[in-house]
């Protein structure tokens, strides 16, 4: 398949797509979006894919959504396109995604980041939400994600004041699950997919999902629905195969049934 502002490959159970846009620091435009979208379709599609990874240069993850795209667009016109709508298809998907970001992840970029399950990040990561320098604010999510994520004070004064975050306080914050050297960064995503990837694909949806309920609903909801989730799971073939294997001694096989 082509693609004009990614490039999207397979790595054993991974799937990985890189932003490629170098001229506009991976600025997100429509045709990016769509062309996300149609990868992940592909990836989501594809049985033998476990994890994915998404990641950008070493200059920029993405430096937000593509201003001179958006800078004319009238009130009528983005009403009526759901102008960022498309992000949500982005964000509800239903197999793990880590970003891996170095360099810039601003505005959109920091959005799209915090859409995947979570973010590992370069020590030369910028997060940073500068819509209000615009004259605008946060339109992918961004008000309530880094809300969620860094909590209210955090969150208030990144989106007000526009200032950037960098890698080691972006982890303080939890805005990021951890942190490596910049060289190492793709290396350590694909491990940690593969990680992912070598284990139960049911039982890694299932448990991203009920993970993701806890943004939605009050704590006794969450933990009820996790505990049908739970109860779910021994249904599989794959719980089985995991418990015989450690009273066994030895290392699962799973079979994604
Ligand atoms: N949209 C479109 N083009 C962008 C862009 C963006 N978000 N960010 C960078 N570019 C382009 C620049 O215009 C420039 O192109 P030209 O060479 O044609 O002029 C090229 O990328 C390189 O950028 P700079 O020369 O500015 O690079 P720098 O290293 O000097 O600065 C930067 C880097 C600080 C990231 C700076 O580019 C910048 O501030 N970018 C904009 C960041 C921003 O405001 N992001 C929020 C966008 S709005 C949004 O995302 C809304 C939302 O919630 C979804």
């Amino acid at each position: 398949m082509d693609y004009e502002t990614i490039i999207v490959e397979t790595r054993g159970k991974v799937g990985l797509i890189t932003l490629n846009r170098p001229q506009a620091l991976n600025a997100l435009n429509a045709t990016l979006l769509g062309e996300v979208n149609r990868a992940l379709d592909v990836f989501e599609a594809d049985r033998g894919i476990g994890c994915i990874v998404v990641t950008g240069s070493e200059k920029a993850f993405a430096a937000g959504a593509d201003i001179k795209e958006m800078a004319n667009l009238t009130y009528p016109q983005i009403y009526a396109d759901d102008h960022f709508a498309g992000w949500d298809r982005v964000a509800n998907r239903r197999k793990p995604m880590i970003a891996a970001v170095a360099g810039f992840a601003l505005g959109g970029g920091c959005e799209f980041a915090m859409m995947c399950d979570f973010i590992i990040a370069a020590e030369n990561a910028k997060f940073g939400q500068p819509e209000i320098k615009l004259g605008v604010m946060p339109g992918m999510g961004g008000t309530q994600r880094l809300t969620r994520l860094i909590g209210r004070a955090k969150a208030m004064e990144m989106c007000l004041t526009g200032r950037m975050m960098g890698a080691e306080e972006a982890e303080r914050s939890g805005l990021v699950a951890r942190v490596v050297p910049t060289a190492e960064l793709l290396n350590e995503a694909l491990k940690t997919a593969e990680a992912i990837a070598s284990m139960s694909q049911p039982i890694v949806m299932m448990t991203k999902e009920s993970i993701n309920r806890a943004d939605e609903v009050s704590l006794s909801e969450g933990v009820r629905f996790e505990r049908r989730v739970f109860h779910a799971m021994f249904a599989t073939a794959d719980q089985k195969e995991g418990m015989a294997a450690f009273v066994e001694k030895r290392a699962p096989r799973f079979s994604d049934r």
